[in-house]
């Protein structure tokens, strides 16, 4: 089957801070996952480069539009390889093939009798670059979620037809309840979808910097419908001389952030209806990652968790993390400490504590001890001994709750659940004392035994974790000599491993 799975594509105009990682980590795990069980996958990401914010800070900057993002984008696309995100292309919405195929679909819908000119007028926030509706005014007419003032704006529009497409939309939503997810953001689709929705600009003719307007050079399309169809265009050049649409459209899922929920939930399945293009199986929307805001006090001492964003300040740079504690650790930190679906605050201080808690200890020491017993005791030999069949049941568990939990982007519960198997294998340590086995002859056939069951289910925890955290687990693995990834293959087997090597620290202290 085919497997494509999507992450948003990030504004160019600000540098990448661990919010823009966080999307990516997880939709890369989801990824490595289905790869792991032989699915055909396709993982995007990209920058989405036009609109008047990058037009602004490129004139502030004595720059053209095309410089800035030229020298912004690699930012973003350099961050990738730094977070080991195996995404298999990277678009950017200034890509000509990208350009070319939004005037081809934007042209069908106009075809299709989707599109009308009028006067737009209303409140609009150029950070957010959206076109606030009446229930989205904050005090003052303000953004609710920038806190500042909104402008009015009155110019010649292209319209879509938003409001012809309510019916199908709660159709859509009653017949494919995991269109949205988790169910609290499809309640919220659905209840902004019944409060009635207007029509709404498809074009701009108070700048140039965008995809011009085939039929009417003044214009150019709105920055939200040129970067939603990336996730349609990409496929028809990411690989030259191919065109892999047929092969992954419809997309599985789309991993956003919540505060992109209505272009995503709302517009994106209604322009596909209008270009009468398949609509994608789920959109699965994640929280915030919330930091402490400096200088915003709260009641108490403690002071307001805001949501990281380079306006607030409050930003963690990703690459500084990776630098001193290295990529598995980011990525492993992101998906634990943060529920998958819901806000969370993070901090260097939680940091800090869960490296040393559940990566050094926890899961570094297992798997360095475990490694140091076969060596001490069986000359680094595992022995062929028959398993321990109650931590097998244990175990071989886990592979099948993980995909299932995998199937509904449940990364956090999935990821648990193989944490819990790290901790059983702990225990299982302390409670077989292989250390006194060692001390009496007659207990050898019993430290085979223990020796045996313990590094092959280290082997299999090694491969259910991997999409988490693929270079340590990928140490570990080589370590056992049994580099194999199959998640058909994440179930314990008497004589699978033979000799294995040493191996350094996964996790050093710090
Ligand atoms: O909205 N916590 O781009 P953007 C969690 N270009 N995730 C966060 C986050 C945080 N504090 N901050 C950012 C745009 N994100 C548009 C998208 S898609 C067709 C166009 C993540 O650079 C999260 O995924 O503002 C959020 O939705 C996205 O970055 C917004 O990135
Ligand atoms: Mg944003």
């Amino acid at each position: 089957m085919s497997f494509y799975v999507t992450t948003p594509i990030y504004y160019v105009n600000a540098a990448p801070h661990l919010g823009h990682a966080y999307s990516t980590i997880a939709a890369d795990v989801m990824a490595r996952h289905m790869r792991q069980r032989g699915e055909d996958v396709f993982f995007l990401t990209g920058t989405d480069e036009h609109g008047e914010p990058v037009a602004l800070a490129a004139e502030r900057e004595g720059l053209t539009p095309q410089e800035l993002v030229d020298r912004n984008a690699p930012r973003f696309i350099d961050l990738m390889p730094r977070l080991n995100a195996s995404n298999d292309f990277f678009v950017r919405t200034t890509d000509p093939e990208h350009m070319a195929k939004v005037q081809e679909v934007l042209s069908r819908i106009r075809d299709n009798g989707h599109v009308y000119e009028g006067i737009y007028e209303g409140w609009y926030c150029p950070r957010c670059a959206d076109f606030k509706t009446d229930a989205e005014l904050g005090p003052d007419n303000t953004c609710l979620i920038h806190k500042t003032p909104l402008q009015r704006e009155k110019e010649d529009n292209y319209f879509f037809r938003l409001s012809a497409f309510q019916d199908d939309l709660l159709e859509l939503l009653d017949e494919q309840p995991d269109f949205v997810m988790p169910r609290h953001r499809y309640n919220e689709a659905r209840s902004f979808i019944e409060s009635g929705l207007q029509d709404v600009s498809l074009s701009r003719s108070t700048f140039t910097w965008g995809v011009p307007v085939p039929w009417d050079d003044k214009h150019v399309f709105y920055v939200w419908f040129d970067a939603l169809l990336n996730y349609y265009t990409a496929l028809s050049y990411a690989r030259p001389g191919e065109d892999l649409t047929e092969r992954f459209w419809p997309a599985s899922f789309h991993l956003i952030g919540k505060d992109i929920l209505k272009f995503h939930t709302v517009f994106w399945p209604a322009m596909l209806l209008a270009a009468g293009l398949p609509l994608p199986r789920h959109v699965f929307v994640h929280g915030f990652l919330l930091m402490a805001a400096e200088g915003a006090p709260a009641d108490g001492d403690k002071p307001a968790l805001e949501k990281m964003s380079k306006s607030m300040g409050n930003v963690l740079d990703p690459f500084q993390i990776i630098d001193e504690f290295g990529t598995d650790a980011l990525r492993y930190y992101c998906m634990r400490d943060v529920t998958f679906g819901q806000d969370g605050e993070v901090s260097t201080a939680r940091f800090a504590v869960l490296y040393e808690s559940e990566l050094a200890n926890d899961f570094g020491n297992l798997a360095s001890r475990t490694v140091a017993m076969v060596h001490r005791y069986r000359d680094g030999v595992v022995p062929g001994a028959q398993l321990d069949g109650e931590l097998a049941v244990e175990i071989d568990g886990a592979s099948t709750e993980l995909a299932e939990l995998l199937d509904r982007a449940d990364l956090s519960n999935g990821l648990d659940a193989i944490w819990q198997r790290v901790r059983r294998l702990n225990r299982y340590v302390e409670e077989q004392a292989p250390w006194k086995l060692a001390k009496d002859p007659a207990q050898a056939a019993q430290l085979d035994r223990v020796l045996a069951s313990l590094t092959e289910a280290l082997r299999v925890v090694g491969v259910l974790l991997h999409p988490w955290m693929p270079d340590s687990t990928g140490k570990l693995l080589h370590a056992l000599g049994a580099p194999e990834l199959e998640l058909e293959g994440a179930r314990m087997q008497a004589g699978r491993l033979g000799t294995i090597e040493k191996l350094e620290p996964l996790f050093p202290k710090h």
